[in-house]
């Protein structure tokens, strides 16, 4: 969840390290540090906060060097504060090393280093690597880090730096991801892509229980017990542009506009003619074809795409199909057995559950299929079998595009199911192709109605809510018409029905993720069953309700909170002319489209609402509070 980097080469380490911090501030940002190598010694430098403030006293005094180590924080042990911040050194301040993970023996190792005379300055996890490899040091350093990690318990991806070799980084990488960038005569080691791409696209993946020294010669590799490990460097083909906000105000709202192209080259790469490839899907079609099961297990968004799969699935490919957080799945000794394929959905590919969850699933003898976006993530690499979404690079902690490339790669597997299965023709699967190869066309002309952040509409129907809420905190405790004391209702309420139950659960995330109101989602049949409750004339209720089977049904779920005073906003086919005339209180349009793919249309106005919610109320959308991008810890 933090991010690490380290650089060696003749540029300016420091330029080199906070470029890569800024690519890496995703994964975390309660502070931030570096640690420069040069004729001085170690010069260390760290700041509460966001990577700004660091970066603004690195402009007022400059550490010069050619070596060094960069770390952007989410707390774990400790608080946020400059004592915990990362890089951490020994005793003597020779050594020095950035962390990402958390190491769980942490405190009988601390116990273990005091009691050896071993002084601690933090109340961090991290701390004791450093004194580990004090102890172990004797003139090497690589030998040092690989006596010393076999200690550790838990999950790391290390930067080790040590005085006396100064011309020598050494990391290590246990269930942390863990990359290195080969440029020319310059080396690189980092949690991911981005950081490195200004520099180089050419990258070695780490893999667990490894140890990488890079020198200004080059790289070597080494497992636990010290053997050389023959690595392959592979060229990723995301451009550094794709990493950068182009123009907009944020890298959300960047992304929300990716997408029409997106679904484009996803469609264009994968569909040729009217059949379906997944090239890189290790899984034999006989394997498909016998399968008998699925279950789909994932985390926050990429869970609700999944759930977006399961109707999916059991529709065109009649499979029965379970889905699951993964957080439940691991730990609950789930029935999968060898006819079973688990499905594994994660943007990042290193979601510490899903993996556990892939894990656990191979180990019960069941084929895994990662659907992912990050290259050489190591979900994609543990799998049996791997289907790319192929998003480029997703900065905002709030995922956008990659749950829209997740749907399209799903309802495409879906129809690779049906037609190796015999469960739809290949005359229908051209037919179900085609409408969805409208869905980028529709989707762009939404984004020109509303993503244009000057002039949308939702941003004034986010105002008019944003008023709407500070009158409501003003006048907190209203006493109602009988006397009674009353909390003011804010929470929004996002309902849908089939396969825009699973949107209605995105919606609500998206919202309370960047903006911090509490929104709940729910299939819209519930509604009586419970949250029927909040309504009064305070909260808003989202409605999807496009031209589908159960238009009508949902029309109901909508008269009845109209009926209690409710204020509803409808997501709705362009030309509802019914809608209309219920008295709903906005309508947000969406062109008409075959109904199993609204989930697709309905996701634009329900990303750019969260979207300007946040925006009104001032919030940083891109780095919302307690979250990190990826979340390589439990
Ligand atoms: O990288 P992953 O797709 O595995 O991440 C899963 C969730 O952590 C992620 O979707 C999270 O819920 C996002 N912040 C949602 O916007």
């Amino acid at each position: 969840m933090c991010g690490i980097i380290g650089y060696i080469g003749d540029r300016d380490v420091s330029e080199v390290v906070i470029e890569g911090l800024t690519r890496l501030e995703y994964r975390g940002y309660d502070s931030a540090g570096v640690a420069i190598l040069n004729d001085n010694g170690i010069d260390i430098r760290k700041r509460p906060g966001k990577l700004n403030i660091l970066k603004a006293d690195l402009k007022k005094n400059p550490i010069k060097g050619h070596i060094g180590l960069g770390h952007t924080r989410w707390a774990t042990h400790g608080i946020p504060n400059e004592q915990n911040a990362h890089p951490h050194t020994d005793c003597k301040k020779n050594i020095v090393l950035v962390h990402n993970g958390i190491i769980e023996n942490y405190q009988m190792l601390k116990d273990g280093l005091t009691k050896r005379g071993h002084a601690f300055r933090s109340q961090t996890d991290t701390e004791v690597i450093a004194h580990l490899i004090e102890e172990n040091y004797k003139g090497n350093l690589e030998e040092a880090v690989r006596i010393s990690v076999k200690e550790l318990k838990g999950a790391y991806a290390i930067a080790v730096l040590h005085k006396d070799e100064p011309d020598k980084i050494v990391a290590a990488r246990c269930e942390s991801p863990l990359i290195v960038g080969i440029g020319q005569s310059e080396y690189f080691v980092a949690s991911d892509i981005p950081a490195i791409l200004k520099y180089t696209n050419k990258v070695i993946f780490i893999n667990n229980y490894e140890i990488v020294s890079i020198d200004k010669k080059g790289v070597r590799v080494i497992d636990y017990s010290n053997q050389p490990i023959k690595k392959k460097a592979v060229c990723v083909d995301w451009d550094i542009t794709q990493a950068e906000k182009g123009g907009y105000d944020h890298f959300m709202l960047k992304e929300i506009h990716e997408q029409p192209d997106l679904i484009s080259n996803i469609l264009n790469t994968r569909v040729r003619g009217n059949r379906i490839h997944f090239d890189e899907l290790r899984i034999k079609d006989t394997i498909l074809k016998k399968i008998d099961k699925i279950f789909i297990v994932a985390c926050g968004t990429a869970y609700h795409a999944g759930l977006n799969g399961k109707y999916m699935i059991e529709w065109l490919a009649q499979v029965p199909t379970l889905v699951d957080t993964s957080s439940e799945f691991r730990y609950r000794n789930p029935i999968v057995g060898k006819n079973t394929l688990v499905v594994v959905i994660s943007q990042s590919g290193e979601t510490a559950d899903t993996l556990a969850a892939l894990r656990e699933s191979k180990k019960k003898g069941a084929k895994v299929l990662g659907v992912v976006n990050v290259l050489g993530s190591s979900i994609s690499r543990e799998a049996d079998g791997v289907i790319y979404t192929h998003a480029g690079p997703e900065i905002a902690v709030a995922s956008t595009k990659a749950y829209t490339a997740q749907l399209a790669i799903l309802y495409l597997f879906s129809l690779y199911l049906a037609g190796l299965r015999e469960k739809r023709t290949p005359y229908k699967i051209a037919g179900y192709l085609k409408e969805l190869k409208k869905a980028p066309g529709h989707i762009k002309k939404m984004l020109e109605q509303y993503g244009d952040a000057k002039k949308s509409d939702l941003k004034h129907k986010a105002r008019i809510f944003n008023r709407e809420y500070h009158k409501r905190l003003k006048d907190y405790y209203q006493r109602d018409s009988e006397g009674r004391k009353r909390a003011p209702n804010c929470c929004f309420l996002f309902l849908g029905r089939n396969v825009n139950y699973p949107s209605a659960l995105e919606g609500a995330l998206k919202l309370k993720e960047i903006s911090y109101i509490s929104a709940e989602g729910y299939p819209a049949g519930e509604m009586k069953h419970g949250p029927i409750a909040l309504i009064d004339e305070n909260p808003w209720t989202i409605c999807i309700v496009p031209e589908s089977s159960l238009h009508e049904k949902m029309i109901s779920n909508i008269m009845e909170i109209k009926s209690r005073g409710g204020i509803v906003v409808a997501i709705a086919t362009e030309g509802d002319e019914e809608i209309r005339k219920v008295g709903v209180d906005y309508i947000i349009d969406i062109p008409r489209i075959e109904q199993t793919l609204t989930p697709f249309l309905v996701a634009i106005p329900l990303q750019l609402l969260a979207y300007f919610v946040a925006r009104e109320f001032g919030e940083d959308i891109d780095q919302p509070r307690n979250l990190a991008k990826s979340v390589t810890v439990e």
